[in-house]
């Protein structure tokens, strides 16, 4: 048994009850492709409608958690001469959280960006081996970026809500990509966006007001509605709650622990305990190598490399 010690209050297991909440980033719009394919919102109304291209798969008949949603295999990746990802190979379950933990510049980032294709916009960024989601290369030339980016829909450490009332942040990508066929439909999406995102109470009697007038939590949960709104099957949470305080980390913890019921959901977390805790599944990366990936309890309470227990055990990272 190895004691964590990098977090105060470990403890292996699921999300604990009491929290809720989270945080899905996407920067401010502008009338242009590459913002959308940050973003995951389409730019205008040329964009093959998400549902057109891919059945978006719904309540039941989505995969259950034992199925694989994202196989990676031999992924590589290279900014100009320096390699910063090296031959990762993982299955991410659907239904589920996979928490990818590892020492800042180990390329967890990096490797997040493969599956939603975010190191496209890096100009000096060269992505090598394979990713698939359902079976699906999403590195073939058929599969539209900006597309995929809806179905991942991707979180950032800060939040980062459009500058525009708390309902078009929800509604923006429902209307570009023709999800939504009339006003009330509309407000149907954006309503049980905000409800998904736990949001919905705090917010329904100011959806007029400025998505930046939340607080850095609700913002948080604001832009994890904007990316429900779009019917994501994946959301990919990079550092969500770092920059939040720890009533607002709860809350997104929770939200994470309920949204998983729906959605395969990978987090990077610099936090052991908050690892432990929403994730069933843990992938360890150092030095731009997936070293060790298992079931959570495992990785915390019997890890195999001795490059895992150290880092678990805060000897370095
Ligand atoms: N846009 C970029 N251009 C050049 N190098 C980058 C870029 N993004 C990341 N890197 C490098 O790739 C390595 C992995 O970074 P990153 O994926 O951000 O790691 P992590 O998220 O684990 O902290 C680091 O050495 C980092 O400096
Ligand atoms: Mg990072």
């Amino acid at each position: 048994m190895v004691t964590p010690m990098k977090d105060d209050n470990y403890r292996p297991g699921p999300a604990a009850a009491g929290f809720s909440a989270a945080s899905v980033e996407t920067p401010t719009p502008t009338n242009d492709r590459a913002e959308a394919e940050r973003t995951g919102a389409a730019p205008d109304v040329k964009v093959q409608p998400v549902a057109a291209v891919t059945p978006v798969v719904q309540g039941d008949s989505r995969p259950e958690s034992d199925s694989v949603k994202v196989r990676a295999q031999d992924v590589s990746v290279f900014y100009g001469a320096k390699q910063a990802l090296f031959d990762v190979g993982i299955d991410i379950p659907g239904r589920s959280v996979t928490a990818f933990i590892g020492p800042s510049g180990c390329g967890k980032s990096t490797f997040l960006r493969c599956i939603n294709r975010m190191n496209d916009t890096i100009p000096i960024a060269r992505v090598q081996g394979r990713i698939e989601m359902d079976g699906e290369n999403v590195n073939d030339r058929r599969v539209d970026p900006v597309v995929l980016r809806a179905r991942v829909g991707m979180i950032f450490q800060k939040p980062n809500p459009f500058p525009k009332s708390i309902y078009e942040n929800v509604a923006y990508g429902p209307r570009i990509h023709g999800l939504a066929s009339g006003k009330a439909e509309l407000d149907r999406v954006v309503e049980t966006s905000l409800r998904r995102a736990a949001l919905w109470d705090e917010v329904k009697d100011r959806l007029d007001q400025p998505g930046t007038s939340l607080s850095g939590g609700q913002q948080q949960r604001l832009t994890i509605a904007r990316a429900i709104a779009v019917n994501p099957e994946v959301i990919l949470m990079d550092e969500p709650c770092s920059a939040l305080d720890p009533i607002a980390t709860a809350k997104i913890e929770e939200l994470i622990d309920e949204l998983k019921a729906q959605y395969c959901i990978v987090i990077v977390t610099h936090s052991m305990a908050q690892a432990a805790r929403v994730s069933q599944k843990t992938a360890f990366f150092h030095l731009g190598r997936l070293v060790e990936v298992g079931a959570t309890e495992e990785i915390f309470t019997n890890p195999k490399d001795s490059r895992t227990q150290d880092y678990i055990t805060g000897r370095f990272g």
